[in-house]
């Protein structure tokens, strides 16, 4: 992937992220932010081949629910332009969309751009961008009225449990502009909050072992003035139970149809701890996240990834050399302990999970 500089000038701010994008002109391919160099380096690349697609993919250059489908959308518009530059078979294109499809499992948002891209395959690579820069428009825009949901949510769950002051947040992960198209999902409501001068302290645990929640948000809070500190992931439950917090928010990569939530390992840890303390836990996601087709959480399929990544760091080990990593990628909330799923159209409150709340709508 040949570096290539598309960084805006002027100021830096989180409004101008664009994790995933298309760029014509002579250097055609998806542009992404390469997120594995965050926070030293904010360098963009080009994916212009399927298989620097799908490396992108594995190695979290790109990722991030929603950002996953925009970047399976116009990877599918990659794949079209390379078989048309390698005279690929129709079979043949359909197996390089595929591969994109299954370079990540658990984010449903990556097959479903996947798939709303490849529908346009027939009308040609424009027609294929265009569903791309339209999935990308649509994904911006959902993200900002759910966060004004959440804030909303937020704002009156408090309000009933006479809870004054600024309001306490903690997050798991990056669920921010990096993680989507624009803008975010957990850390939209994030940033509503604070764009309405009632956010106090931020709360990111570092989430381990890639440091989404370190290297990403932190990155993100620290453009947007937010008072934040950053914690290890075992601090979560004694920040909690402690008092420090009033709400956690996090994002998600697959909820089921009774509200089951899939996303970074170690959300159900502070879903847990939130329960203890009775303080609200909110998921905030696009309905493109929410997956209808899978009826509870013990459907929702967990990447394992590589135990290098958990016994190494910065190549080095950090455990004996003989010693495996278990390296789950994510985890699955059950219904019962969220207290609300923030989408672009409202709020549910799943309950106890033994109900279906997300239908398939539509045509
Ligand atoms: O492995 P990652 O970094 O892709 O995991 C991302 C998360 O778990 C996010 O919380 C989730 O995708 C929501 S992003 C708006």
């Amino acid at each position: 992937m040949p570096a290539r500089d598309h960084r805006p000038k002027g100021i830096w701010r989180v409004t101008d992220i664009r994790a995933v994008d298309w760029a014509n002109g002579p250097e055609a391919g998806m542009v992404l932010l390469d997120q594995t160099l965050l926070p030293g380096e904010e360098r963009f690349v080009v994916c212009a081949t399927v298989d620097s697609v799908v490396d992108a993919i594995e190695r979290l250059v790109v990722r991030g629910a929603p950002a996953l489908g925009a970047a399976g959308a116009f990877g599918v518009a990659v794949a079209v332009g390379e078989g048309e530059r390698r005279g690929w078979t129709d079979v043949e294109l359909r197996t390089q969309v595929q591969r994109i499809r299954d370079s990540r499992p658990t984010a449903v948002n990556l097959a479903w751009g996947v798939d709303r891209a490849a529908a346009r395959i027939g009308a040609g690579l424009d027609a294929v961008i265009a569903e791309g820069r339209a999935l990308a428009d649509e994904d911006r825009a959902a993200n900002r009225a759910l966060s004004r949901h959440g804030a909303d949510w937020i704002l009156d769950a408090l309000t009933e449990r006479a809870s004054d002051g600024p309001v306490r947040v903690l997050t798991h992960c990056n669920a921010g502009a990096l993680a989507t198209t624009g803008w975010g999902t957990a850390l939209g409501v994030v940033h509503e909050l604070h764009d309405r001068g009632v956010l106090g302290r931020v709360y990111a645990d570092e989430t381990r072992p890639l440091l989404q929640g370190a290297r990403l948000t932190a990155w993100e809070l620290a453009r947007l003035g937010i008072d934040h500190v950053v914690q290890v992931d075992s601090a979560a439950a004694s920040t909690i139970l402690g008092g420090n917090v009033d709400v956690a928010v996090v994002g998600a990569d697959r909820i089921a149809a009774n509200g089951d939530a899939a996303n970074k390992i170690g959300t159900l840890g502070v879903a847990l701890a939130c329960a203890d303390a009775g303080i609200p836990f909110v998921v905030a996601a696009p309905t493109s996240t929410v997956d209808v087709a899978t009826a509870s959480g013990a459907d929702i399929r967990i990447e394992l990834r590589d135990g290098h990544e958990v016994v190494s760091w910065a190549g080095s080990a950090t455990a004996p050399a003989t010693t495996t990593g278990f390296n789950p990628a994510f985890d699955v909330t059950p219904a019962r302990l969220i207290s609300a799923i923030v989408t672009e159209v409202g709020v549910e409150t799943p309950g106890d999970g033994s109900n279906t709340i997300f239908r398939a709508t539509g045509p």
